[in-house]
């Protein structure tokens, strides 16, 4: 069991690479079945922003776990008529044994976790995703039998998928391409973090070169042109980012064994092609699956059950 208990996950480099290491094991062990850890927890999500994997993924998991979800609606609860967040989280913590948040800032979440005892999950805020490179990691480690070394190749927005796969990558020894318009790139202040957290001779590159990026990858990953929030921009994006759509031409440029990531939900035509999505290269449903059981494995960690 790594050892996470009371702590929060905001960033996945709130991790180590052994930490990862072990939460990405741990969650193969449930997988499989070979552990059952039971609690009698309660699990609060308080998502600001729509969902249907990490949703329901984390109530599953709590579930499986022997513990309660509740969902803290913020259409219904008080946070609907601006009640203060700190005001919020401290009375949460006297509740809840642990928070789920999905939100727009990334401060938001902070300002969660500052004032909440308890442990504190992003389940995406519009810098990062990190419950979802944990699936993602554990689809290519139950692909290739192996992290360290192989490449992966995100090509689209630079967003809070992308920002988590680079810290992510980074950590467990993935070299990692992130190929995105010019006006589109990761912060790079991310990137210079992962490039700090790196495991030694792990590769980070940014381009604007999508079909360099492809070449050789172990992995080609994509995301939504625009993002939650960014609704408005949905159209004037599509000519923006049209050469950088996971289709046939940049797929027969990887590796011939190459998978297909995408976090889902999709925008078949847009950032991928319905013949890749749906292709024998393609593992985005147990990429799905996946965010289940890497949420158990972090909430049994977090919550330090079976310690
Ligand atoms: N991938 C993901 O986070 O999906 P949801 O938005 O449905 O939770
Ligand atoms: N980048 C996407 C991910 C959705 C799971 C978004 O933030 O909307």
């Amino acid at each position: 069991m790594a050892e996470l208990k009371g702590r929060d996950l905001l960033s996945l480099a709130d991790l180590t690479s052994e930490e990862v290491t072990a939460l990405l094991q741990l969650a193969a062990q449930l997988k499989s079945g070979q552990l059952k850890p039971q609690c009698n927890k309660v699990l609060g999500l308080l998502f600001y922003k729509a969902s249907t994997r990490t949703r329901v993924s984390f109530t599953v998991a709590m579930y499986q776990l022997g513990g309660q979800v509740i969902d803290l609606n913020t259409t219904t609860t008080q946070v609907s008529r601006g009640e203060p967040v700190e005001d919020t989280a401290r009375v949460l913590d006297r509740y809840l044994d642990i928070l789920s948040i999905r939100t727009f800032e990334q401060q938001q979440l902070e300002t969660f976790a500052h004032y909440a005892k308890i442990p504190v999950i992003n389940a995406l805020t519009d810098r990062e995703h990190p419950c979802q490179i944990l699936a993602d990691l554990l689809t290519v480690e139950e692909c290739f039998g192996k992290l360290k070394g192989l490449t992966l190749t995100y090509v689209g927005d630079g967003n809070n998928v992308a920002h988590s796969l680079l810290l992510g990558c980074a950590l467990v020894g993935m070299n990692v391409k992130i190929a995105t318009p010019a006006d589109f790139k990761p912060l790079t202040e991310i990137v210079e973090q992962a490039k700090a957290i790196a495991l030694p001779e792990t590769e980070i590159i940014v381009t604007e070169d999508p079909e360099a990026a492809a070449k050789g990858s172990h992995v080609i990953y994509t995301d939504v042109w625009a993002s939650m929030g960014q609704e408005s921009e949905a159209d004037s994006r599509i000519p923006i980012f049209q050469p950088y759509q996971a289709n046939e031409q940049l797929l027969s440029l990887a590796d011939p064994e190459a998978i297909v990531l995408h976090c889902l939900p999709a925008h078949r035509g847009e950032e991928i092609t319905t013949d890749v999505i749906e292709g024998s290269h393609s593992k985005v449903w147990d990429q799905a699956e996946n965010r289940m059981h890497a949420q158990k494995a972090l909430l049994a960690s977090l919550l330090g059950i079976g310690d």
